[in-house]
């Protein structure tokens, strides 16, 4: 494995950040209550072991079945399968529910919610061996990306990110592209996925392409604005392998008034982070 980061600039979660619970999971030991009472991350490491072990659980729809099976690579297959399993035990868990019965439905964007609707709100990414699954009070967004050589990073972002994005990548040192593409994509992707409006939003949200600054939105416009500009963001490395993003609307800062828990220090600025550092324990 090539050693692509070695100044290590990420964290190893995103602790230090806002009041985050962060857990490996492995759901066949069930020690662990993972039910959504603040913002909660549960990494997966998607073996085929586990891969079969979710299969005897036998909880996904006949619709998630027929999707499964249209993966036409075992690997993404196993993935999804894996990550919706988990997914419905945590929220049949938390809402009481037998794990089929958790009624999830998809916007036309793409993004999983649930029916009926719940007072908590969740997403998933799923890569390369490893699954994420967050739950938390606030809209949420989770992504992942295996870090690997990119050739085709500069054609990329060329193509896919905002004009902001561009300039301001094109201008990072040679050394600082790699993790700039990196950063910027699992963010793009994080609050692309929050919002819900997915790649659809590719241009019109503009994120900090700088990998030595701390993870933030510059500029949303079009869909990805349409649950307003307060969103927190935060990248960490989950694995040596793999960059993670999470991006959380910022509810300390704009919904005092809604009744919701409020554990989320707004880490506007580098002196609030520091004094929000450490306020949290790993579950
Ligand atoms: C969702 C999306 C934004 C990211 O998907 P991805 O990185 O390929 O895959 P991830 O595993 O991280 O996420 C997939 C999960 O996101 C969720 N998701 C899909 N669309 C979503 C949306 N609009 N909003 C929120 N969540 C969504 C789903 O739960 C999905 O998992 P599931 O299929 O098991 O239900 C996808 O729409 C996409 O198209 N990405 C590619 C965009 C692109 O071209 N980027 C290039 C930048 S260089």
């Amino acid at each position: 494995m090539p050693v692509l980061y070695p100044h290590r600039p990420w964290p190893a979660t995103p602790n230090g950040f806002m009041n985050v619970t962060i857990q490996r999971f492995d759901p066949r030991e069930r020690s662990s209550t993972p039910f959504p009472d603040r913002v909660r991350i549960l990494e997966l490491e998607l073996t085929p072991a586990l891969a079969e072990w979710a299969e005897t659980q036998a909880v996904l729809t006949p619709d998630e079945i027929a999707r499964a099976d249209r993966y036409a690579i075992e690997r993404p297959r196993q993935q999804f399968l894996t990550v919706r399993t988990v997914l419905r035990l945590v929220l049949g868990a938390r809402l009481g529910l037998a794990p089929q019965a958790v009624p999830l439905s998809v916007t036309p964007d793409g993004k999983p919610y649930l029916r009926d609707g719940a007072d908590f709100h969740f997403n998933v990414s799923h890569t390369d061996g490893l699954g994420l699954i967050v739950t938390a009070p606030v809209p949420v967004g989770i992504d992942a990306e295996p870090l690997r050589p990119m050739p085709s990073a500069d054609g990329l972002v060329e193509r896919f990110f905002a004009l902001a994005e561009r300039v301001q990548y094109r201008q990072l040192p040679v050394e600082q592209k790699l993790p700039g593409f990196f950063k910027g994509w699992v963010c793009k992707e994080a609050l692309l996925k929050g919002v819900g409006c997915g790649a659809r939003g590719l241009e019109h949200c503009v994120m900090d392409m700088d990998p030595q600054t701390p993870a933030r939105v510059l500029g949303l416009t079009g869909c990805a604005a349409a649950m307003g500009p307060h969103w927190s963001l935060q990248v960490w490395q989950p694995t040596e392998r793999h960059l993670a993003a999470l991006a959380l609307q910022d509810h300390e800062c704009i919904s005092e008034n809604r009744g919701l828990p409020s554990p989320v220090v707004c880490p506007h600025s580098p002196e609030e982070r520091e004094t929000s550092r450490g306020a949290d324990q790993v579950a």
